[in-house]
């Protein structure tokens, strides 16, 4: 079977590879078909490359080749992204994609048209690299309610924390070697703002509950005012501070979603998460808790998922997978801040006694040359706009999530 590949950056040329390297395997899991790369679109030209034969940079060469018949888009970005794939699907062809930008954004336009032309769309790769996770959710846990799903949804920023939690290394050191190590978006202001991490909240959070969110309704908080003073107090507790993703089911009409720093503590199937990992814990009602782990990032962890949809679409080729979600509204995603209560980790210029007088339960934390007027604590569980209430008027430095998964 003929396939074609959208972009031949990291993850499109890892897409490529897997493709040739395990032509023998894929074989044996189609039921007897190759997946021959016969086109790659890039506008940009690649000297020396092996595939200088199949190279084009018109899409009209895979749209209108009837023999193509899986293509996978691994652009990045909504445009031309959304309207190569709208093409693709409304002529038949089946479409893959990594691109977790598109999924939160048009994902129910997409979903929509490939029903349509039955068709499909599908996006393993969009959530978590290599680790399953849409499969997983649509389908192992098909027989739970989903209570709530925590996840370190951004290789990139847990990277960074985790060199600046081990080895006391600054923020921008970190991220330059993310971005050498091919992790980082191509503009990492999407991963350090948390921007990368609330388009995969989106994705679960629409399929988890059956209803399109949108990356508006998210609110999200990234990680560039963690402080090397904030990672030592966390310490001192047995915590690391994570950048997670959170969705709360609420009711039939509501759910809380939202991207933040977060203390994890120790005991947590998430603390022991390093590195460019990536980890996604699911509640489900009738199983508890279930954690996916494994490379969120990465030329060929993410080519692994990116390939194993058009494995699945070459085999699903005359049927269209049940798969997606409807239409979702304004009033959906709820603000978490006034009816959430949680725990918080504080850094403020107060005294403990200042502290006490405002909170009724709080751990006091210290680090190494803490200066006499700085106090950080966890407070006991209360709403974040509870917290502000209190905190109006003080000097504060931080205020942190504590994680409850
Ligand atoms: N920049 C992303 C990350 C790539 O670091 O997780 C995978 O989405």
């Amino acid at each position: 079977m003929k396939v074609a590949v959208l972009g031949y950056g990291t993850v499109g040329s890892g897409v490529v590879e897997v493709l040739e390297s395990h032509c023998e395997v894929i074989k044996k899991r189609t039921g007897g078909d190759v997946l021959e790369v016969s086109r790659i679109l890039d506008l940009r030209d690649f000297p020396g490359d092996s595939h200088a034969a199949i190279f084009t940079k018109n899409f009209n060469d895979i749209l209108k080749d009837d023999e193509i018949k899986v293509v996978a888009e691994t652009m990045g970005g909504v445009n031309p992204a959304y309207e190569f794939t709208e093409k693709l699907l409304a002529a038949g062809k089946s479409v893959v994609t990594s691109n977790k930008e598109l999924v939160a954004q048009k994902g129910l336009q997409l979903l929509n048209t490939a029903k349509e032309h039955n068709t499909n769309y599908l996006f393993e790769a969009s959530v978590g690299g290599g680790i399953p996770i849409i499969r997983p959710m649509a389908q192992c846990l098909a027989g739970n309610n989903i209570e709530g799903i925590a996840g370190i949804l951004n290789g990139t920023t847990n990277f960074i924390l985790t060199k600046m939690i081990e080895e006391n290394m600054s923020f921008s050191d970190a991220l330059a070697l993310a971005q050498k190590n091919g992790y980082a978006e191509k503009d990492p202001t999407a991963d350090i703002e948390g921007h990368d991490a609330c388009r995969k909240v989106c994705i679960l959070a629409s399929l988890a509950f059956g209803k399109h969110v949108y990356p508006s309704q998210v609110q999200t908080q990234g990680i560039k005012d963690i402080t090397l003073q904030d990672v030592a107090y966390a310490a001192s507790a047995n915590g690391v501070i994570k950048l997670l993703g959170q969705i709360k089911y609420i009711d039939e009409n509501s759910i809380a979603a939202f991207v933040s720093p977060a203390v994890v503590f120790a005991g947590s199937q998430l603390a022991s998460v390093r590195d460019v990992f990536n980890a996604i814990l699911v509640r489900g009602d009738a199983v508890g808790d279930v954690c996916f782990y494994g490379r969120g990032a990465g030329k060929l962890p993410t080519a692994s998922a990116v390939v194993a949809d058009m494995v699945d679409c070459a085999k699903h080729i005359d049927r269209r997978k049940i798969f997606g979600w409807g239409a979702g509204d304004s009033d959906y995603v709820v603000d978490y801040k006034q009816v959430l209560p949680m725990q918080f980790y504080v850094r403020a210029k107060m005294s403990q006694s200042e502290v006490l007088a405002l909170f009724s339960d709080v751990k006091f934390l210290s680090r190494k040359g803490q200066p006499s007027d700085e106090t950080a604590f966890i407070t006991d569980k209360m709403t974040e706009n509870e917290l502000m209430q209190k905190l109006s008027g003080k000097v504060v430095y931080s205020t942190i999530k504590v994680a409850e998964y």
